[in-house]
């Protein structure tokens, strides 16, 4: 069966995109089951860097279909800007499938969420302020508008009447913000629709045929496996699930058809936000992480949280997704450390913890346990082969795959696509 999905098994921002890049290379239908555009890969080619959100990677290649899945939630402005922004670079969108039954994104939907986060005080998740948890809530309370919804003009009005009315009631009478306008939404969505109709179709099909017919489809992941909403560190969680199931009922394929799962580890971690990071390093060795990893939020410049690598996380990954490779990223940003500590599990109270803790508070109290590893000192960024990684590297990611038991499949140490190292 040839496909395959690359999965985050981390908090985010592990370089997924560069992964999702060069596999989608070999694909021939690369398709985005789950998130809107919260996600943003950057994909480097030529020395150039796209920045992608909702549109699946393989649109910077020719003759791939990319599918945009039923899972997705669509900000149809924001898809828009990025197919405006993709034909200005000469590149076309013609092999963009929307699916039908993806949920479309409402200025209400921005509108809520900005009051929301607003209103919460300490309980602040850090959300991107899209509008995809409250249209995610709505999908799960069925009062959600879909892209089938949008493309026929009665049946989208008749849904926006009733959800302008009651969305209008909580922002002006519970949060006490401006309501949005009916007149304006339906303008501008009655435009959209007529620009995005091309693009529309039933992608449950589309995928579950190709998958059939052995063509090479790409599963691409957005967010990550901590982040996923049943299985993250929850509140403090994504509205959709990031895992490899999510892929599943986020594409509409059975998961007997879903295989070469690949997780990206990024060789150290990091967090966006709140929320517990037992590894965390709030020292030098933290902020060198973050200088040399250039480890600050893209859209809002914040500095992100650094520390270990933590396999008590990456194992987690690698049960909840079935994971049959890893790709270690970011290699190269631990260079110059003269020794670098790997968590390898948690203890509470002396005993050593099994599973993932639910409770935020229990994983607060969690040690780490770290295995320490002499660093390699060496400028690994043009190492193109395996066996020409200095040794304390190899056994550094040959420890990864030890701990969690997943075979090593990619080895990346750089951002350009030829800084990638496969391995047999
Ligand atoms: P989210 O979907 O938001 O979680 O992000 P992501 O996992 O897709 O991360 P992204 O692709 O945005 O990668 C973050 C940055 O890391 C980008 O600037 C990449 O070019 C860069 N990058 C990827 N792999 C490597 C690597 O091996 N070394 C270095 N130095 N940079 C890398």
């Amino acid at each position: 069966m040839a496909t395959s999905m690359v999965i985050g098994t981390q908090w985010g921002d592990e370089g997924k995109g560069k992964i999702v890049d060069y596999l989608a290379e070999q694909a021939e239908f690369v398709v985005r089951s789950q998130g809107g555009n919260n996600a943003g890969h950057t994909v480097v080619v030529d020395d150039k860097a796209f920045a992608l959100r909702l549109l699946p990677s393989g649109i910077l290649y020719d003759g791939k279909t990319n599918v945009i899945g039923s899972g997705v939630v669509v900000d149809p402005k924001v898809l828009l800007g990025e197919i405006a922004n993709l034909e200005k670079e000469g590149k076309s969108a013609k092999s963009l499938q929307i699916s039908d039954r993806a949920h479309v994104i409402l200025p209400y939907h921005n509108r809520l969420d900005e009051a929301e986060e607003l209103s919460k005080g300490d309980l602040k998740i850090g959300t991107t302020k899209n509008g995809i948890g409250p249209c995610y809530a709505d999908k799960v309370n069925r009062v959600g508008i879909r892209i089938c919804d949008l493309m026929d003009e009665d049946v989208f009005k008749e849904k926006l009447a009733y959800n302008v009315k009651v969305k209008n009631k909580m922002l002006t009478a519970v949060y006490g913000v401006d309501p949005v306008d009916y007149d304006t939404i339906l303008k501008d969505y009655l435009g959209y629709a007529e620009k995005l109709r091309p693009y529309v179709t039933d992608t449950n099909f589309t995928v579950v045929d190709a998958v059939k017919s052995g063509k090479k489809v790409l599963f691409e992941g957005a967010q990550a496996t901590m982040l996923d909403l049943d299985h993250g560190t929850y509140p403090f969680v994504t509205s959709s699930h990031p895992v490899a199931g999510g892929a599943s009922v986020g594409s509409g394929v059975g998961p007997n058809y879903l295989n070469n799962i690949v997780g990206v580890v990024k060789a150290y971690s990091t967090r966006v936000g709140a929320g517990p990071f037992p590894s965390e390093l709030l020292d030098e060795t933290g902020d060198y992480l973050r200088e040399t990893g250039h480890e600050f939020g893209t859209v809002t410049g914040r500095p992100r949280r650094t520390g270990w690598l933590d396999l008590k996380v990456v194992s987690y990954a690698a049960d909840l997704n079935s994971l049959d490779y890893l790709a270690i990223t970011r290699l190269d940003i631990l260079d110059q450390l003269p020794e670098v500590k790997i968590c390898v599990g948690y203890t509470k109270n002396g005993q050593e913890v099994k599973g993932f803790p639910a409770s935020l508070k229990e994983l607060e109290a969690c040690e780490p346990v770290y295995e320490t590893l002499p660093g390699w000192q060496t400028d690994i960024s043009g190492i193109r082969t395996y066996e020409e990684l200095p040794e304390a590297a190899r056994r550094y990611v040959e420890r990864i795959a030890e701990v969690t038991g997943v075979k090593l499949g990619i080895v990346s140490v750089g951002p350009n696509r030829n800084q990638t190292i496969v391995l047999e």
